[in-house]
């Protein structure tokens, strides 16, 4: 009997050291964000891991950081919602404004539904100033609504990198004439959010959304902001002689593993690329001149 008791308080002290282990890791969701549209459209599963925002009829729903950023590496884990998901898009960018102010930077990644058994697009825009119309598309080499997969930008101030696990699908260099093309001037914010879009993201907007098939889920975990927090700066950002990995040498431009990912993405994955269309930009934009593997 004595020993019974004895096991089970030591279960229990296993389990208390492995759930601090555990949230250690992960930054708790009330902690680092706050609801912006809809909380009755996003709950978080019982132990708080994975976050779920909902587009039904009615709305969609969306979160963003509380803290703003310059300059690190952001990354977040998505599974989107499947089935018949056309016109539904789900996000997870970047922006210097708390609405879509008229000046704000943007970096975004938004991943595009489709009907059932089509594959999803995913879509990645840079807006400055408010200016976007840097649009790529790419498919994926899996299925993006069968499992977590991570999703993740790399901004210093030599490139802006997003990621689709370990492959680098686009590259924005970051120079704009002799400027930086986003200096570590404005803060942003990270934001998810799932949204009807089916006036623009299907077939420009030949596909409705099918109601029959909502509610429409994507759910999110393991957020990770190593980068530099604009208010309270933690004393790597302070001081400038201190840098951080995602702001040394190694990161200014890709590896030599990366650069063969991805010219494989390249190759494979791109089905639309703004800086190939000349019928809507007849003069190539500028910084489309630059090359992304140098
Ligand atoms: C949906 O799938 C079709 C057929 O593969 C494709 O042409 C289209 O671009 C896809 N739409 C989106 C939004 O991904």
């Amino acid at each position: 009997m004595e020993g019974r008791v004895f096991q089970l308080e030591n279960l229990v002290t296993i389990s208390i050291l492995m759930a601090c282990f555990i949230s250690s890791n992960a930054l708790p969701f009330w902690d680092t964000f706050e609801i912006i549209w809809a909380p009755d459209h996003f709950k978080t599963s019982p132990d708080g891991q994975i976050w779920d925002v909902t587009l039904d009829h009615i709305t969609g729903s969306g979160f963003r950081t509380k803290q703003s950023y310059r300059y690190g590496w952001f990354s977040m884990k998505i599974k989107l919602a499947g089935g018949d998901s056309a016109g539904v898009a789900t996000t997870f960018y970047l922006c210097s404004d708390k609405d879509a102010g008229p000046h704000r930077d943007e970096i975004d990644f938004e991943f595009l539904g489709n009907r059932t058994g089509q594959p999803y697009s995913i879509q990645t825009n840079v807006f400055k100033n408010g200016g976007g119309g840097r649009e790529m598309r790419h498919n994926l080499w899996f299925d993006p609504t069968q499992d977590f997969h991570s999703y993740s930008f790399l901004w210093n101030n030599h490139q802006i990198v997003f990621f689709v696990d370990k492959y680098p699908i686009r590259v924005f260099k970051n120079v704009f004439r002799r400027n930086r093309f986003f200096p570590n001037k404005k803060p942003m914010y990270l934001f998810s959010s799932i949204w009807n879009a089916e006036a623009w993201a299907t077939r420009g907007g030949l596909d409705k959304i099918n109601w029959n098939s909502a509610p429409f889920v994507s759910s999110y975990k393991d957020f990770q902001a190593d980068g530099c927090q604009w208010y309270n700066p933690s004393p790597a950002c302070a001081h400038t002689t201190t840098q951080k990995w995602w702001d040394q040498y190694n990161a200014w431009h890709l590896s030599q593993t990366q650069k063969n990912d991805f010219l494989w993405v390249q190759k494979n994955y791109v089905t639309y690329d703004y800086c190939k269309d000349r019928q809507r930009y007849p003069r190539i934009p500028t910084e489309c001149l630059l090359n992304p593997l140098k």
